[in-house]
């Protein structure tokens, strides 16, 4: 078994950590969670949330690390040797490359929400936001979304920023970054939430998110579910090989279990500020809390403008949220850099650069779905929605069943015994019996329960 990878190794155990929660921690948690929650009226989906956190996504995230550092190479690869290792069928890299996919489709809109954080951040520092009203801040929004060379020139520079990253390798250009920039944005996050306190609707927004009220699912609980647990992989980086790669980079000696749990209580935690500090603009301010992706564009910036030196912290909230992406969009590009690096002896500059302008070129059909192409419609939804909602609620909790799948049933009990290091007490054996029956049989009657449902829709 390697004990190193070629593209490199995380310097420290400390810089795993960072890098993997650089990953998870992104729009996802800051953009994406609230709006979600939002949708389906909040307390009953954050609870089906939490409980896809720990009955699914932390099993797998474990699964995910140890299948990378047992592999040591891109998640194609890695499928591939370790199916040969254990006996298994070699159709195991199909996993690998459904997971390229989903990475390519998720960061084709992922980087145009990012070009509007940085829009954002020119805003705030420039002033916009000041005494800015509910209707002001909708139009400011919807101008934006509506103006397709702003935002492909934002979607550009985006890409070029994550580019450049990735072409550098991985450890070398994230590990610094990251271990300033999160406790930067976890601690503005926490000023938010106190800005909330002091001069929104804390209680309102408290009860919304933890008081479930189930009837709010009424007729909606299959779709609420699903996209609990879609929010769940997304939010976590799971599915598609990032954490797999990031685990190929630890060093053998490291506590997988450790390592996701710390990883994913701080995702958890960001997601659940993050809407402690939004939502008590919304309800102080009448907003609707299903007003969909533009929410935190839509009540943030009222809250900046408000407060005293609302300039400097709104610009500085929303570069913060850019690193965030930024560190996540890294992770998602990395599984084909690796491989084209590995197969097909690319330079990584040169994997880098083709990777990112496939991207691109994809960003451009989600970000012209905003406005210009607005009529074209497939299953009901725009280009950038069916790609979020593909990736999020199908192809990553797929990708999640076959790890699970591999990491239960087909990797013998000696080889995950030695890798967890857990040795085979009861945490090994609740591990197993989560990553065995829990999570498949849970992420399969949920995604048969959305095809029937589908169906029944007449979309299927
Ligand atoms: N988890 C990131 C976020 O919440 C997004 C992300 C990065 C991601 N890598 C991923 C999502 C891999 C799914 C799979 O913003």
């Amino acid at each position: 078994m390697a004990t190193n990878s070629i593209h490199g190794m995380w310097s420290t155990r400390l810089a795993f950590i960072l890098a993997a929660s650089g990953s998870a921690v992104g729009l996802g948690n800051i953009w994406r969670f609230p709006y979600t929650a939002g949708e389906y009226g909040g307390g009953a989906f954050v609870l089906v949330y939490l409980l896809c956190v720990g009955m699914i996504g932390l099993p797998i995230m474990m699964a995910e690390i140890m299948l990378g550092r047992r592999g040591r190479q891109s998640p194609i690869n890695t499928m591939r040797t370790l199916a040969r290792e254990e006996g298994r069928s070699s159709a195991w890299q199909l996993l690998g490359w459904m997971g390229i996919i989903s990475g390519f489709l998720i960061l084709s809109f992922y980087s145009v929400i990012a070009g509007w954080t940085m829009a954002y951040a020119f805003r705030a520092a420039g002033g916009w936001f000041r005494g800015i009203d509910v209707t002001a801040a909708g139009d400011m929004f919807n101008g934006l979304v509506g103006d397709p060379e702003r935002l492909l020139a934002w979607h550009t520079i985006f890409m070029v920023m994550v580019v450049l990253v990735v072409a550098r390798g991985v450890a070398a250009g994230l590990e610094k970054a990251v271990r300033f920039l999160m406790p930067a944005l976890f601690l503005l996050l926490l000023a938010m939430v106190g800005y909330g306190i002091q001069a929104g609707d804390f209680g309102g927004a408290v009860t919304y998110l933890f008081a479930p009220d189930f009837a709010e699912l009424q007729g909606k609980a299959g779709e609420a579910i699903l996209s609990a647990m879609g929010q769940a992989f997304f939010s976590l980086s799971l599915g598609m090989g990032a954490i797999m790669i990031y685990g190929s980079y630890l060093k053998g000696d490291a506590s997988i279990a450790h390592n996701t749990l710390i990883v994913a209580g701080l995702d958890t935690l960001v997601a659940i500020l993050a809407g402690l500090a939004i939502f008590p603009i919304v309800f102080a301010n009448g907003l609707a809390p299903d007003s969909g992706p533009g929410l935190i564009f839509q009540t943030l910036p009222i809250a900046f403008g408000e407060m005293p030196g609302g300039a400097l912290f709104g610009a500085l909230f929303f570069v913060l949220l850019l690193f965030a992406a930024w560190t996540s969009a890294i992770s998602l590009l990395e599984p084909l850099v690796a491989w084209l690096v590995e197969n097909l002896s690319f330079s990584r500059v040169r994997a880098s650069v083709l990777a990112g302008i496939t991207v691109w070129l994809l960003g451009i059909v989600c970000l012209l779905s905003l406005n210009a192409w607005s009529e074209i419609k497939i299953f009901g939804k725009g280009f950038l929605d069916l790609f979020d909602y593909l990736t999020a609620n199908i192809l990553l909790p797929l990708g999640g069943v076959l790890i699970a799948v591999f990491a239960g049933w087909l990797l013998s009990r000696s080889s995950s015994v030695d890798e967890l290091q857990l040795g085979e007490g009861l945490a090994y054996r609740i591990w197993r019996l989560l990553i065995r029956y829990v999570a498949p049989i849970a992420v399969a009657i949920v995604l048969l329960n959305a095809i029937g449902a589908l169906k029944l829709t007449g979309l299927g």
